[in-house]
């Protein structure tokens, strides 16, 4: 295996105990409407669900309305594009998959709602796919250059190497490369690097989005059960501390 284990971003959301940081997840999902959802749909995650990052009804309505998905005009029955409503869900990038692969490389953008689960160690995954792409000339691996490993190693045209993907060249160009693609609400500096785990948080969230109560139940929950286990243990010791 020549690629490289994903990098740590550092989310909140990671490890046993770990939380949202919903500030963040907002940024990443600004990342994910600016720059990822001209190619990646987001089918499984609906507009009313941005609610749980902390916006209010009217916001996420209002959100919602600067979408535009695929409906019917009432009077003549005819599909026309309309605003989204918050029932609805992230509209798609394209008519279907052919039209998906032709825009990209015979390659289809994988939907996100579920990628940091489909992918070893997602969040971490997505944030170093991001910002992990390098010269193939110089790359080392073990101290191993590319090259002497794989002699007849070629990134072909159209594609792009990078050393976290596991096939090593894929289809998708570096998405986010310069600072300030996008401008923060909250003021944050948009750096590649922040950019790359804001978007990283949100697709963690938008795949689990009930991880944070998960740890929050599950924490206590083990808790007890030890406390129950020395209990019963003591329970044992004292129902039979006559017998020999
Ligand atoms: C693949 C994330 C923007 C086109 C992927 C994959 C992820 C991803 C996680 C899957 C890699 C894998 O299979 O393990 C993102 C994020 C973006 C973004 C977070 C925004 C920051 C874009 C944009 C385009 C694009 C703007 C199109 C111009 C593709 C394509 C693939 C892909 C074609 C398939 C690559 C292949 O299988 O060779 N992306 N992407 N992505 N993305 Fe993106």
């Amino acid at each position: 295996e020549f690629h490289l284990h994903p990098r740590d971003a550092h989310l909140q959301s990671a490890g046993w105990t770990g939380t949202f940081d919903y500030q963040q997840v907002q940024r990443g999902y600004q990342v994910y409407k600016e720059v990822c959802s001209a190619c990646h749909s987001l089918r499984h995650v609906a507009f009313r669900n941005l609610a749980e990052l902390g916006y209010t009804e009217a916001e996420v309505k209002a959100e919602a309305a600067t979408w535009q998905v695929p409906g019917i005009n009432p009077a003549t029955g005819e599909p026309v594009m309309r605003p989204a409503l918050p029932t609805d869900v992230f509209p798609l990038p394209y008519a279907n998959n052919v039209a998906a692969a032709a825009a990209n490389n015979n390659a289809v953008p994988p939907d996100l709602s579920l990628i940091t689960k489909a992918r070893h160690d997602g969040g971490n995954y997505v944030y170093s796919l991001l910002t992990g792409y390098r010269d193939p000339a110089g790359y080392t691996h073990d101290g191993m250059s590319l090259n002497e490993e794989f002699p007849d190693f070629t990134t072909p045209t159209g594609l792009h190497f990078n050393p976290y993907f596991p096939n090593l060249n894929l289809a998708m160009a570096p998405p986010l490369t310069s600072a300030g693609q996008v401008t923060y609400a909250d003021g944050t500096e948009a750096t590649v690097d922040q950019m790359a785990q804001d978007v990283a948080a949100f697709l963690v969230w938008t795949a689990e989005p009930t991880l944070q109560k998960r740890h929050q139940t599950g924490f206590p929950v083990v808790l007890f059960l030890i406390f129950a286990t020395v209990l019963g243990f003591l329970a044992y010791r004292n129902v039979w501390r006559n017998v020999k």
